[in-house]
């Protein structure tokens, strides 16, 4: 939940490097049922094919968004702000970026599976242009919840939506 004053002119988007790593997995494990491994984000550090940014409010991790480049699908992996500084936007704005690295990196869509309950992050991606395409029954091992899959087309023309 939000707390507080969020000053989002102090919001920055760095690229993975090692110092991210440790505020990174405190996020992840307070936002992922089944959360990556240190390891797992120690390997997108130098990931060629890679896209992951780190969201820094007044210089403090705050969130992260990671793609893979799949020849032309930038293939959303993992997605999540600190549980204190959702609701104010960074969501958005980290996707907004991260789509606009892919697009620059030639990709022409985007792909990705959610958890079929979690309404914040489709609603989110429906914002960005995603539309649900299929449902992947019990495919989350943890809890043998659905998978949505969601695809963005056009991405050589796409634009952020206005805030
Ligand atoms: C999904 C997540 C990244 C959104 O981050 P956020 O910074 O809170 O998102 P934003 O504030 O930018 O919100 C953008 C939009 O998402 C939707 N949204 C976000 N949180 C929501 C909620 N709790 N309920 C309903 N809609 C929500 C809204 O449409 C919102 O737009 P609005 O504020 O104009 O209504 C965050 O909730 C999160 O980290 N969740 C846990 C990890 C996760 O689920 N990752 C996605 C895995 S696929």
């Amino acid at each position: 939940m939000a707390t507080g004053y969020i000053d989002l002119k102090t919001l920055r988007f760095e690229k993975l490097s090692e110092a991210h790593i440790k505020p990174i997995l405190e996020i992840e494990r307070a936002s992922n049922g089944a959360p990556w491994s240190e390891r797992s984000f120690r390997n997108e550090i130098e990931h060629r094919d890679g896209a992951f940014v780190v969201a820094l409010l007044s210089g403090q991790v705050v969130g992260f968004g990671a793609a893979w480049m799949v020849i032309d699908e930038a293939h959303i992996t993992n997605v999540a702000v600190a549980p204190e500084h959702r609701r104010h936007g960074i969501g958005r704005r980290m996707m907004i970026h991260l789509l606009q690295a892919s697009k620059q990196r030639g990709m022409t869509c985007s792909t990705l599976e959610v958890r079929a309950g979690n309404e914040a992050a489709i609603r989110l991606y429906e914002q960005l242009g995603y539309e649900v395409a299929a449902r992947r029954k019990g495919y989350y091992p943890d809890n043998k919840e659905d998978a949505v899959v969601m695809w963005l087309y056009g991405l050589e023309t796409w634009e952020p939506p206005k805030p």
